[in-house]
């Protein structure tokens, strides 16, 4: 059938290759039925030769049969959207590039949503995957596997996390090898000629998600991840989406979706300053908008008040999610000189940051001060303003400080203190004398 269409057009081997972008060899192999077509090849056909979707059907059922055939179990592990999805436009269409790149090249796409705590990188995959699927991409399932970051000593082993996802793709147990390099070679030889979407959520460093990708072109890998995983893009072709907070429109209709459009016009000046004073940041937002709601006597108005003082925006917390827990966790990830230079920065005057107040604060040389506000930025904890400024957000620098405000009131106090347990310099010391004044 693909050979008469081709003819019909009066299209060579090789013409027709150029506007599908598959090898000759393959096509020539497809039209004399050495080997299945691929939906992805299926649906190039149907675009080159204007033919709807009559090749994709076909393939679409020939691979349904033989995955019944080979006992293939197609996961659908995407959790739910969230109702009250807004905004990120710009990056959902970037996300979309992602899938149209793989059916001409024969690399694994791979994209980091990398952000602050909070920002929304989990949402935002989530509904993109979604969005896919509802496509039809992605035909033979989709696996969405927590690896609990962004702590590298508690983080989920990749040896772990391949059983679960092995098993998954109905793998019996007693073919899940016992070596991790076997594990990672047997899921890529499951997934292999499949389309599936791998979401990697939450990751610690680019060694906990090198075992875990795919080879085959048709599937494509989204990792969310606090840190830039600035070891993952020499190893594979990935490609980085760093996440900003919401833009004001958006953060306020945010909080309009929880609380409900009618309540929110009723004052949307209360509302504006509510979305300013969680940063925008969507874990704030959300956490801010659900007090209105359980609380019914808080209007914004009286909720923007509460939070006028920076400290009292940690406390936000709906259930077990607490917004300085979230923030605390990304702490508890940094080495010992990094801690305390965050810490530090807490306490510098003004929004700017630069190398030189940095090595005051923290009583380091330039160079190692410059390489932890490297670190510190890697894991989104400071983002750069200009050649040589940093800022920091507002809600992170308020619990920088509150940590550096507890460091100094009580300088045995580790609990928060992650793998340092130096305090920072107190205010009578030299370093930070010279900053504060
Ligand atoms: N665009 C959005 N629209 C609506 N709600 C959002 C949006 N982005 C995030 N949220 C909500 O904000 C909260 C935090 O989002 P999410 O968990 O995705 O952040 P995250 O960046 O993955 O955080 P973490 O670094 O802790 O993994 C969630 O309740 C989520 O539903
Ligand atoms: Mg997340």
């Amino acid at each position: 059938m693909l050979r008469a269409h081709r003819k019909k057009r009066g299209l060579s081997l090789t013409q027709f290759a150029a506007r599908v972008h598959f090898d000759p060899g393959h096509i020539s192999k497809v039209e004399t039925g050495k080997r299945s077509p691929s939906v992805s090849f299926a649906k190039a056909c149907d675009r080159a030769l204007n033919l709807g979707d009559t090749f994709t059907a076909i393939a679409a059922a020939l691979e349904a049969a033989t995955r019944q055939q080979q006992g293939w179990v197609q996961p659908a592990q995407l959790p739910a959207a969230k109702r009250h999805f807004v905004g990120r436009h710009d990056d959902l269409h970037r996300l979309d590039g992602l899938l149209r790149g793989h059916e001409q090249t024969l690399a694994v796409p791979v994209t980091v949503i990398n952000g602050p705590p909070g920002v929304g990188k989990t949402a935002l995959a989530v509904q993109w995957a979604h969005r896919a699927v509802s496509d039809g991409h992605f035909p033979d399932g989709q696996l969405f596997v927590s690896l609990q970051g962004p702590e590298p000593d508690t983080a989920a082993a990749p040896f772990d996390v391949l059983e679960d996802m092995l098993r998954a793709v109905g793998v019996p147990p007693d073919r899940i090898p016992a070596e991790l390099d076997q594990r990672a070679a047997t899921f890529r030889s499951y997934l292999h000629g499949r389309e599936m979407l791998l979401v990697l959520d939450n990751a610690a460093d680019a060694q906990q998600i090198r075992p875990l990708l795919p080879g085959s072109p048709g599937c494509a890998v989204v990792v969310t991840s606090r840190s830039r995983l600035p070891g993952l893009m020499p190893l594979v072709d990935a490609v980085s989406l760093p996440l900003p907070e919401l833009r004001q429109p958006e953060a306020a209709k945010l909080i309009g979706a929880v609380i409900g459009q009618v309540r929110a016009d009723a004052d949307p000046g209360a509302v504006a300053v509510l979305a300013e004073r969680c940063g925008r940041l969507p874990l704030a937002l959300v956490l801010a908008a659900e007090r209105i709601v359980s609380h019914q006597h808080h209007s914004a108005e009286a909720l923007a008040a509460e939070l006028k003082p920076r400290q009292a925006r940690l406390n936000l917390a709906e259930g077990d999610v607490v917004l300085r827990n979230a923030f605390e966790t990304s702490y508890k990830a940094l080495d010992e000189l990094s801690a305390r230079v965050f810490r530090g920065l807490g306490l510098l005057p003004g929004h700017l940051i630069d190398v030189a107040s940095t090595a005051s604060i923290a009583g380091v040389p330039p160079e190692e001060a410059s390489l932890s506000l490297c670190n510190l930025a890697a894991a989104h904890l400071i983002q750069r303003h200009d050649e040589r400024h940093y800022r920091m957000h507002d809600l992170l620098r308020a619990y920088a400080a509150d940590l550096a405000r507890q460091l100094n009131g009580n300088p045995g106090r580790t609990t928060t203190t992650p793998r340092a347990a130096d305090p920072m310099p107190t205010l009578n010391s030299p370093a930070a004398t010279s900053l504060v004044a």
